[in-house]
């Protein structure tokens, strides 16, 4: 595997792949991997001849009080999993090379990133797009593998390369859990013990609403109703939102009915955890 740090030599990689009628599959990642981003090099690997990963803490995503400085990093770490992974690049660049002091363009996907992570993160979903975008150019994939586990972000990056026309098909991959059910993400190894033993209501009050959904259950008040109980009995999570929207506009529904998402976020101490459960109502 290739370690590659500049944005020069990851496009002459590219092309030169292209050129010689490879294709590409892509996974763009903030690193301190777990088996959830192993997951999306797996199906990396699988769909296409090459597979390139980049590693890059983006710091536009991140808001003024949000933890871009204490974000988890191991760079070792993570080089020695994407190679056991079979990838063919690492991408690490640096920021003043993807950012460089004259910066000034942004992407802004409007409707879809205005509601649940939107309300409380009002910047972020512009620095993915923006970064995203970017890195679609440099690394030329013909394929984006992104995760379910972060809803709202493959919704947006679907959105984006709609409707820019742009080359490349965006894959999306299911949530991967610890065994007791939470969703692994970088962040968890923020927790504390007894944060960690709360963290897991996130959980519990997905199965519940799925229990429910799956018994017919079709008015959306009812639901939250019943997991916003399972919360209260945990003083340690401090819920931001809890909401069904939707799966396609991610606008809040009453009545339940086709493709829905109910999508939380939540703070255990200073940790943000968000989890959500798709359901396709019939
Ligand atoms: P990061 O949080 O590192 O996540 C990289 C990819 O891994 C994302 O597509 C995310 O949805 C996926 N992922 C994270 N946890 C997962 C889990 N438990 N199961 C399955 N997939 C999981 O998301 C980002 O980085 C950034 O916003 C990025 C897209 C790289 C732009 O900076």
């Amino acid at each position: 595997m290739e370690v590659i740090k500049t944005i020069k030599e990851m496009k002459e990689f590219s092309s030169q792949a292209r050129r010689a009628g490879k294709t590409i599959a892509f996974v763009p990642t903030m690193g301190f991997f777990h088996d959830g981003h192993l997951s999306l090099m797996r199906e990396g690997r699988r769909r296409c001849d090459l597979l390139i990963i980049s590693l890059f803490v983006n710091p536009t995503q991140f808001g003024p009080n949000e933890d871009f400085k204490n974000y988890p990093r191991d760079f070792e770490r993570d080089r020695k999993m994407a190679e056991e992974v079979g990838a063919d690049v690492l991408f690490a660049p640096e920021a003043s090379d993807m950012y460089p002091s004259n910066h000034q363009t942004i992407v802004r996907v409007e409707k879809v990133t205005q509601n649940l992570c939107g309300r409380s993160r009002p910047v972020h979903f512009q620095g993915v797009a923006t970064v995203v975008l970017m890195l679609f150019e440099i690394v030329t994939p013909h394929a984006a593998i992104f995760g379910e586990k972060d809803y709202q972000q493959l919704v947006t990056i679907q959105q984006m390369v709609r409707d820019l026309h742009m080359r490349v098909e965006v894959v999306g991959m299911p949530t991967v859990r610890e065994e007791d059910g939470l969703a692994m993400s970088s962040r968890n190894r923020y927790l504390l013990l007894e944060e960690r033993k709360a963290a897991l209501s996130l959980y519990r009050s997905l199965q519940k609403a799925k229990e429910l959904l799956q018994k017919g259950e079709r008015k959306a008040e009812r639901i939250l109703h019943e997991m916003k109980e399972i919360f209260q009995s945990e003083p340690l999570v401090k819920i931001d939102y809890v909401q069904i929207c939707d799966a396609y506009s991610l606008q809040d529904v009453n009545q339940i009915e086709g493709d829905v998402v109910v999508a939380l976020a939540a703070y255990l101490g200073k940790t943000r955890l968000i989890d959500n459960l798709i359901f396709h109502a019939l």
